[in-house]
């Protein structure tokens, strides 16, 4: 890896010094001594924030277990519920206040109150219960965003059934290789939803999944939400509607205690091998780090609305809708449709109208909403607004000003957070009001964590070098293992230092600059990060690879104004193809576009791509994907191509 520091500096600090002085005072004194506490004794301070947090049904007296690390326990010989913790927790005070508004895709709007939540949690908890679900049994959620699929998501938990959301707009064979790996007893779904001016038959694609799984699937059942009108088949034997199940059944059950390292949730993210990997997560140290985030980072407060726009199949979703608002008691929007959809101005439409005071979403919408039409907020009253926060992605400067400016007037923090699905919670961000913000970095770690950037031989670097970012300590909301695949998880994710320590390696490369502040660089496996969402080259091209015309493919991403990331995929071909007419290769690229969607789902379709005669190779017959890289970027090619098997590949492949 280059060591230069290539990234541009920005001079200007932004401190939107909005708030009463006192106030401020009182957050930045709250501020520093956390971050003194955790000086003197980080495992103190989290168990002092655990007590102060979490609600225990038996009180821990261990805090951090690592005598099998990187194996990590927290608070391992306590017992608590999460799901207490996220709803019945509110119900003396708070039963009438509004968890969530919910805005279809539409934009028509519901409201449901904490008590009201916790009824339908319950009521469908019951009917889990009632089909012989039981504790660490597993449950794959296939419905779109919509608190429905949070209501299912509070439901398995709370008689402790482990659910894996899978992102409903993953295709039929990806849904079955989950269902498959986590070997789920049932899957709730919807029989279909609306998405823009799109209807789409997500009853079907379960359907298809199950088929896919043959006999493997016996005794599963599946829950269908009826979410909107259209006639699908029902299977007597495999099939039940949500309604029917619940209708008659208590709106009572007591939640669940569970001990604090119970597997809460399994979610699937994309690694540098072909399979995703179900990344496992705790309960108590999970709720933990995504409370501690939102209390300093965010300075959650009671009356904020706060609005995550991140769709529920992936980790945002889950930390922050699903988990920690609800935990803090806060009322949420939750819109299912999409930015564009009825018509451009709609984001700003919910912030005008619900009066949103905190909105949490990704760099590719924010492009996305430039590019469309940068002075439309304008037109809005936006001042509601005292927090805007991203994730998921490098934002550029530009795009971060415009944020800062147009949208936040001047007036509001911009919190650029950086976390992973590994890390549960957000790890760099700045603190609401506190942080002097530098547009486009991430700029410091949460108190608790300790990050550094590491060389090829492990080493610490000093500021202003690129190298890997890591995490230097345990923290409570990190990823317990990979479902069913342990040797995989310390081989991803842990570089063993000769002190004895295990740094946690967050596949990204960054620098910390002059002043401490952390920049993002990229990823330094073959993750592409496209549209926030993370998909791996690897997955990709082992599907590309089954076209019966493919002899070889390699996936590179390519730079995109508004996904961030564009996926671009050379093939070699068995028959050659280049001879061929125009019509022919479009024919095959359309073969290889339909079966990218079929198999992972739309969002991981190429958006370029070149037939080729071959791929630059080393002489052990690795694809180098950085010279592929340079050749889709039309970038000028500097580096060593001695090491090549055919240097000749390179100047074919530029002038092809
Ligand atoms: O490369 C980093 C990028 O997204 C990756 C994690 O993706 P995922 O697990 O899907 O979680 C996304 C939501 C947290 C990281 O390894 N990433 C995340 N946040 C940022 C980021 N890149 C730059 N800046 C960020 N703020």
């Amino acid at each position: 890896m280059s060591n230069s520091l290539e990234i541009n500096q920005v001079d200007e600090l932004y401190f939107p010094n909005i708030i009463p002085d006192e106030e401020l005072v009182i957050q930045q004194n709250n501020y520093e001594n956390i971050v003194n506490q955790f000086k003197n004794n980080n495992l103190e301070t989290w168990k002092k924030l655990a007590l102060e947090n979490l609600i225990w049904e038996k009180p821990f007296t261990r805090v951090l277990d690592d005598s099998n690390a990187p194996f990590y326990k927290w608070f391992d010989d306590g017992e608590l519920s999460i799901s207490y913790n996220c709803i019945d927790k509110h119900l003396k005070h708070n039963s009438n206040k509004v968890a969530f508004i919910s805005v279809d895709n539409e934009g028509l709007s519901t409201e449901i109150n904490y008590k009201e939540l916790h009824s339908k949690v319950c009521q469908l908890a019951n009917g889990l219960l009632s089909l012989g679900l039981k504790k660490g049994d597993r449950a794959i959620i296939y419905l779109s965003h919509s608190v429905e699929t949070i209501i299912a998501m509070h439901a398995c938990i709370r008689i402790g059934v482990i659910h894996s959301v899978v992102f409903a707009g993953f295709s039929a064979q990806a849904l079955s290789d989950r269902i498959k790996d986590i070997d789920s007893s049932v899957i709730i779904t919807a029989n279909g939803q609306k998405r823009g001016d799109k209807t789409i038959i997500t009853k079907n694609i379960v359907d298809e999944a199950l088929a896919i799984l043959n006999n493997e699937h016996n005794n599963k059942k599946v829950i269908v939400l009826n979410k909107i009108e259209i006639q699908i088949n029902m299977n007597k034997f495999i099939d039940i509607w949500w309604h029917d199940l619940t209708m008659n059944m208590d709106n009572r059950i007591e939640p669940i205690v569970t001990e604090s390292e119970h597997p809460l949730f399994v979610l699937y993210t994309s690694g540098s091998t072909g399979k995703p990997k179900g990344v496992v997560h705790s309960s108590a140290g999970y709720l933990l780090g995504v409370i501690h985030s939102l209390k300093l980072a965010f300075a959650v407060k009671d009356d904020d609305i706060f609005w995550c726009t991140a769709d529920t199949g992936w980790i945002t979703g889950h930390s922050y809708s699903c988990y920690g608002p609800l935990s803090l008691g806060i009322t949420q929007v939750i819109y299912e449709g999409i930015p564009t959809y009825p018509n451009h101005s709609i984001y700003w439409d919910i912030i005008q109208k619900y009066k949103v005071t905190v909105i949490y979403t990704a760099p590719t919408v924010v492009r996305l909403h430039i590019k469309l039409d940068s002075q439309l907020p304008r037109n809005y009253d936006l001042s509601s607004l005292r927090l805007i926060a991203i994730c998921g992605e490098p934002i550029n400067p530009d795009a971060w000003k415009w944020l800062y400016s147009v949208v936040g007037n001047n007036c509001c923090s911009v919190l650029d957070t950086w976390w992973q699905t590994e890390t549960g919670s957000v790890i760099i961000t700045p603190i609401s009001n506190v942080t002097k913000l530098k547009a486009g970095s991430c700029t410091f770690a949460i108190p608790g964590i300790d990050i550094g950037v590491i060389n090829d031989y492990g080493e610490l670097l000093n500021n202003q070098t690129k190298g890997y970012l890591v995490i230097k300590n345990p923290f409570p909301s990190q990823i317990r293992n990979i479902w069913q695949d342990s040797s995989r998880f310390l081989k991803t994710y842990f570089i063993k230092q000769s002190t004895g320590e295990f740094y946690y390696l967050t596949g990204d490369s960054s620098i910390i600059d002059k002043d401490g502040y952390c920049w993002i660089v990229g990823r330094t496996d073959d993750v592409l990060n496209v549209s926030a969402h993370r998909l791996g080259s690897v997955e990709i091209e082992s599907v590309v690879a089954i076209h019966s015309n493919v002899a070889e493919c390699a996936i590179v991403g390519v730079p995109d104004e508004i996904k961030g990331q564009a996926i671009f995929l050379f093939v070699v071909c068995k028959e050659n193809i280049l001879d061929t007419n125009q019509e022919n290769q479009n024919i095959m690229k359309n073969e290889i576009i339909q079966l990218v969607a079929k198999k992972i789902g739309p969002i991981a379709k190429p958006d370029y791509i070149k037939f080729c005669e071959n791929l630059p190779k080393t002489r052990s017959g690795k694809i180098v994907r950085r010279l592929l890289k340079d050749i889709a970027c039309g970038v000028e090619i500097n580096q060593d191509i001695s090491t090549l098997e055919d240097q000749s590949v390179i100047s074919i492949l530029r002038n092809n």
